[in-house]
């Protein structure tokens, strides 16, 4: 039953990917859709393995996703999610009827889906037709790699914290904080895609998301979320010169982490007065 889990922790980043990847707005759009509800599928067989009482955690293997047509990354979901279907009567009846129905439909979709060609790995490093110097260049690849990791990570740390927490209050927080960094991971991942430089966050260690100490680990978080305005505010800096876009872009974003800041003051206060 693990195993399903680990499964559908892949193919649902194969398919986040593949919308990156995917420059028709409609298959953009199917592809971020059905991520979405990939994840929620990977979110509801979490909550059976912890009714279960099944240890668990969110090691996965390396996915490849260097591919030069989109037909060739729709055909490797298709794949993945024949041999997810094999595994579904290890789950509750329910779930496993939900999922099966949204695959048979997943998979229509993307048999039909029209191929093009994928310039997600074409290493050009260029952002649309924006006239960046080397050194702005440089500095935003490194962000994207950095935080697109980052992002990568919050979501699952917050995933799992929300799976093991009965707390209305903290998963509400926990909730948003995930949500965020889901908008923060497309629109890194859309960047990164565009410049030719996608790649797919790497695993992340048990130590991270098993948190012992969650007063210790808010704490650090609130000093990571300072550190990534920090990050948000060198890079418009950097840009600002070539690229009024960009830097409004990276203000924006910097701007969002205060409420992330909040909102994880907020969890904190919560968790020191109740004692959770
Ligand atoms: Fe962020
Ligand atoms: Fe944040």
């Amino acid at each position: 039953m693990k195993n399903i889990l680990v499964k559908t922790h892949e193919a649902w980043l194969v398919t986040l990917m593949a919308s990156f990847m995917a420059k028709d707005c409609e298959s953009k759009r199917a592809l971020n859709d059905f991520s979405d509800i990939l994840f929620r599928h990977f979110t509801w067989i979490e909550r059976e393995l912890i009714k279960n009482g099944i240890e668990y955690d969110y090691n996965r293997d390396q996915i490849p996703i260097k591919v030069d047509r989109l037909k060739v990354i729709t055909n490797n979901i298709i794949e993945r999610l024949n041999a997810i279907e094999l595994m579904l009567p290890q789950l509750s009846s329910e779930l496993s009827f939900r999922m099966s129905k949204d695959f048979d439909y997943i998979k229509f979709v993307l048999s039909k889906m029209p191929d093009e060609e994928v310039s997600a790995f074409n290493a050009s490093r260029k952002y649309k037709d924006y006239n960046l110097t080397q050194e702005a260049t440089d500095a935003l690849t490194l962000f994207l790699f950095e935080e697109s990791y980052k992002e990568y990570e919050l979501i699952m740390i917050y995933n799992y914290l929300k799976a093991h927490s009965n707390d209305d209050f903290l998963n509400k927080i926990f909730q948003i904080l995930v949500d965020e960094s889901f908008f923060h991971l497309k629109s890194f991942g859309e960047m990164m895609a565009q410049m030719g430089i996608l790649g797919v966050p790497r695993v992340i260690h048990k130590s991270l998301y098993q948190v012992e100490d969650v007063v210790q680990f808010l704490k650090d978080g609130i000093e990571e979320e300072l550190a990534a305005k920090e990050q948000c505010k060198e890079l418009s800096d950097a840009v600002a010169k070539d690229s009024e876009d960009l830097a409004k872009f990276f203000d924006f974003i910097n701007y969002q982490e205060n409420y992330h800041i909040e909102l994880m003051k907020d969890a904190l206060k919560h968790y020191e007065s109740k004692g959770v």
